[in-house]
């Protein structure tokens, strides 16, 4: 995950006001400027309480990308940065999913759980369209409501997820922590020319929503809920669905600690586990044995 909010108090200084500037009078533009700034300070100061920084959501076109990524790929990684917080590497290997399953006709629909604002199913939406192949559903679960309560086993090396929760908790199962609402999410996805009768929004917990409502083959499984219980859920109901030579992706197998456990586990009590390679700090993929 790439966070907006960084762990991190090191913003710069604000400047100090000498008495000179106290006194002198302002033309409305600076004054408004002035309160933003005002403003802006009290926010950041109430945010440096609990370990945050502000910093501004880099700007796509700006986005340095691997000289190595064709030049399509760096185009759907631009086309969907600001609606998602996933890496380019990990960008990379959703768009080499996409062109595997369709090249080798791997039969089923694609399923993400954990959508947020929807830009890594763009991103496997839109090379889709490139490929001139838009008759998969597309399912997308999530709360639309946050991130729900972690357990004791998620935690990462900057701490423990059950700190940060309390502080941006609206109810056990919705926060301001990865939250994106449905109406949202819509206008991002539907920004892409995919048909919408192909796509599937399903809101609730994963916890609550699977087995009841999913699909019976799947050809690509992104798997983005963070937390062991949802991980650990999604793969019992889901995986079993995946059709050998089908993509398995765990965005978070690096970065929390109760992901790497559900996987683990998951794959322990199995005859033929895939080989899951690494494609940044957290993210993995792997094919599903034939
Ligand atoms: C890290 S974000 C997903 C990032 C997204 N895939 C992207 O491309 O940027 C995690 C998402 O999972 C959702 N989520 C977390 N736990 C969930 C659960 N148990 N059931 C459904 N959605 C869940 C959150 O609401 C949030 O939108």
């Amino acid at each position: 995950m790439v966070p907006r909010w960084r762990n991190s108090c090191s913003g710069k200084t604000p400047p100090r006001i000498d008495s000179k500037s106290r006194l002198a009078i302002n033309t409305p533009t600076q004054s408004k400027q002035k309160k933003k700034t005002v403003l802006k300070e009290a926010l950041a100061k109430t945010l440096a309480t609990f370990g945050y920084r502000i910093s501004r959501i880099p700007q796509a076109a700006a986005l340095v990308l691997p000289d190595d990524f064709e030049d399509e790929t760096k185009q759907t990684i631009r086309r969907v940065a600001p609606y998602t917080m996933t890496s380019p590497e990990r960008l990379y290997g959703l768009v080499q999913a996409v062109d595997h399953v369709v090249r080798h006709d791997v039969a089923g629909d694609f399923v993400e759980c954990g959508v947020w604002r929807g830009g890594s199913i763009m991103a496997a939406a839109q090379t889709l369209i490139s490929h001139g192949k838009t008759d998969r559903t597309l399912w997308l679960y999530d709360t639309f409501e946050g991130m729900p309560e972690p357990t004791e086993h998620d935690r990462s090396r900057s701490g423990d997820a059950k700190e940060k929760f309390d502080v941006v908790k609206i109810s056990e199962d919705a926060s301001d922590w990865c939250r994106s609402t449905l109406d949202e999410v819509k206008g991002n996805f539907f920004s892409l020319d995919y048909p919408k009768d192909k796509v599937r929004f399903i809101k609730g917990k994963v916890e609550d929503t699977l087995p009841a409502d999913m699909p019976d083959n799947i050809a690509l499984l992104r798997l983005d809920t963070d937390w062991y219980e949802s991980t650990r859920h999604e793969l019992e109901h889901l995986y079993p669905r995946l059709a050998p030579g089908g993509i398995l992706i765990i965005d978070d197998y690096g970065h929390w600690e109760g992901c790497r456990k559900a996987v683990d586990e998951y794959f322990a009590g199995l005859d033929r586990a895939p080989l899951l390679t690494r494609l940044d700090y957290t993210g993995r993929m792997g094919v599903k044995p034939y």
